[in-house]
């Protein structure tokens, strides 16, 4: 299917922060696009308001003040709904309200030639109930763009129930057209990307409730070792835990309250308090003048190694030897189980059991775990943990082992698979059950994680680095530990494990 031309009129309906942004995108890409509000003057105020930002990147060179023109010469504020009469795509970005948009749909209906596509830009609302009262519904999609619309690069195309396919590969080739990276999904709750990064944001919020370390610790870890552009406490201080929440809520409940998605009290708690995060000026940090930005933890030692044994294969973790002999430590290698010893210190990587379980199960003493690094070769910061009644200079072996070789050490309490491995097995799993339930495709799960919310690698593609096997342990011991539904495998992931195979093969 071909993307529509760019002489076919586009109109975007509701002109806030999201409904400016995509006018502008339709715009830039050469469409003459109308803007329509139902307060009078909006739409006239935010195309002035693109003009402004479009001038802004003309002072920077980014842009040259003829495409600024051009760009804005092809926006038209419109007061009346009949002026759409003859557009060939019609995006609303209105409030998110059922009603309000069932009823406007309606309206456009009664107004639109019947070659008129009709997309709603819902993060939320069932594409499928907003099109149910509609004379065509077939002609209705989610068209899902992230904010800034302008400057990220993801789109949700959202097939409801009775979405005509053909129209979702127009709009699909009409995204790409213009510039963007658009992904087919169904109409499922969240869609894609809010569904899978429940996670995210879960786990961080459980770890602290559970005193496992700090936000500034765990918000270091999840970047310097997981490779993510932010930790969940500073995301969601920039997103708004009114939001955050409001999202959260909105998913757990669509999923009949699957503890999956269990919103968190902690979050309940900011929003109840008013501190809503960067814009109320307090989050989980202060964003007060002069405020003093917690720092992460780290675990240091004054030793030097000398030496470590290697014993067997350490999966992902054994880019870490070439980065330890790069740091003037002598490496033995042997066969083994796996294992990195230092002194008195066993050195693993997580398989999701606590370490007082996996010492005393696999007779390992003074045994440290080691977190998942996305990167192990150029990662700057890592988690350890291990059980109470570790000996002291053991522990200090293993600190200095992995100091020498160029970590920050964060030492946390004795959890299941610590902070980024388990972030990352709970991605993993969110994203098998979408790509079971055939919301979407694994190569477009991934795209979506990566496009929409700047993951270092799709959820997917992660696992399979990680090895399925591995993933699947971790998420049956995380099970094993909690008791709790929230950690229970896919059934996908399952298969794939049986099968020997991968999520992308
Ligand atoms: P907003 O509140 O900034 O803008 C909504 C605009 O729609 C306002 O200017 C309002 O006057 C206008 N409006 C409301 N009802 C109207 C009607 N019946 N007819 C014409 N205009 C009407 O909201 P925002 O953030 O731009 O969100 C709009 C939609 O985009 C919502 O469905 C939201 O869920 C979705 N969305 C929002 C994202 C965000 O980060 N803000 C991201 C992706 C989707």
């Amino acid at each position: 299917m071909t993307a529509l031309s760019t002489t076919a009129r586009i109109a975007v309906i509701g002109a806030g922060a999201m409904g400016a942004g995509i006018a502008q995108v339709a715009a830039q890409a050469g469409h003459p696009v109308l803007l329509l509000d139902n307060r009078p003057g909006a739409a006239a105020k935010a195309i002035d308001g693109i003009d402004r930002q479009l001038g802004k990147r003309v002072e920077k060179g980014k842009l040259s003040a003829d495409a600024r023109r051009v760009t804005v010469a092809r926006l038209q504020a419109v007061e009346s709904i009949e002026d759409l009469a003859g557009c060939a795509l019609i995006i609303e970005a209105i409030v998110e309200n059922l009603e309000v948009k069932r009823a406007l749909f309606r309206q456009l209906e009664s107004i639109c030639n019947e070659q008129c596509i009709l997309a709603s830009n819902t993060s939320s609302l069932s594409i499928t109930s907003i099109a149910a009262q509609l004379e065509r519904p077939q002609r209705l999609l989610g068209l899902h763009f992230f904010n800034p619309a302008p400057v990220m690069a993801l789109v949700e195309i959202v097939s409801g129930l009775a979405s005509d396919p053909a129209l979702a590969d127009c709009l699909y080739a009409t995204a790409k057209a213009w510039g963007k990276k658009p992904v087919h999904t169904r109409s499922t709750p969240g869609f894609i990307v809010n569904r899978v990064a429940r996670p995210f944001y879960a786990e961080s919020l459980r770890l602290l409730q559970e005193n496992v370390a700090d936000c500034a610790t765990l918000d270091a870890l999840m970047r310097d070792a997981g490779g993510f552009a932010m930790g969940a406490f500073e995301l969601t201080d920039l997103i708004g835990h009114d939001v955050n929440y409001a999202v959260t809520c909105s998913v757990f409940d669509a999923y009949y309250g699957d503890n999956r998605f269990q919103p968190s009290l902690i979050q309940k708690d900011l929003g109840d308090a008013g501190r809503l995060g960067r814009k109320s000026g307090h989050g989980f940090y202060s964003y007060a003048d002069g405020a003093e930005r917690a720092q992460a933890r780290t675990t240091s030692s004054e030793r030097t190694v000398a030496t470590c044994v290697v014993e067997g294969d350490l999966g992902i973790a054994n880019v870490l030897v070439p980065r330890l002999r790069e740091h003037s430590i002598e490496v033995i290698s042997r066969d083994g189980q796996g294992l990195l010893r230092v002194g008195d210190a066993v050195l693993a990587l997580s398989d999701g059991r606590m370490a007082c379980q996996r010492a005393k199960e696999d007779g390992l003493c003074n045994l440290i775990l080691l977190d998942l690094a996305f990167d192990y070769g150029t990662a700057n910061r890592l988690a350890i943990s291990c059980a109470a009644g570790i000996d002291p200079d053991a522990l200090e072996d293993g600190v200095a082992l992995l100091q020498q070789a160029g970590f920050s050490v964060s030492l946390l309490s004795d959890s299941p698979a610590l902070a980024v491995l388990r972030t990352v097995a709970m991605l993993a799993n969110e994203a098998a059950d979408a790509l079971l339930q055939g919301v979407a495709s694994a190569a477009d799960i991934d795209l979506a994680m990566r496009a929409g919310v700047n993951y270092p690698a799709g959820p997917l593609t992660w696992a399979d680095t990680i090895g399925l096997v591995h993933i699947l342990r971790v998420l049956e011991n995380l099970h094993a530990s909690y008791g709790e539904a929230r950690y229970r495998p896919s059934l996908l992931l399952r298969r794939r494990v049986a099968e020997g195979s991968r999520f992308h093969d």
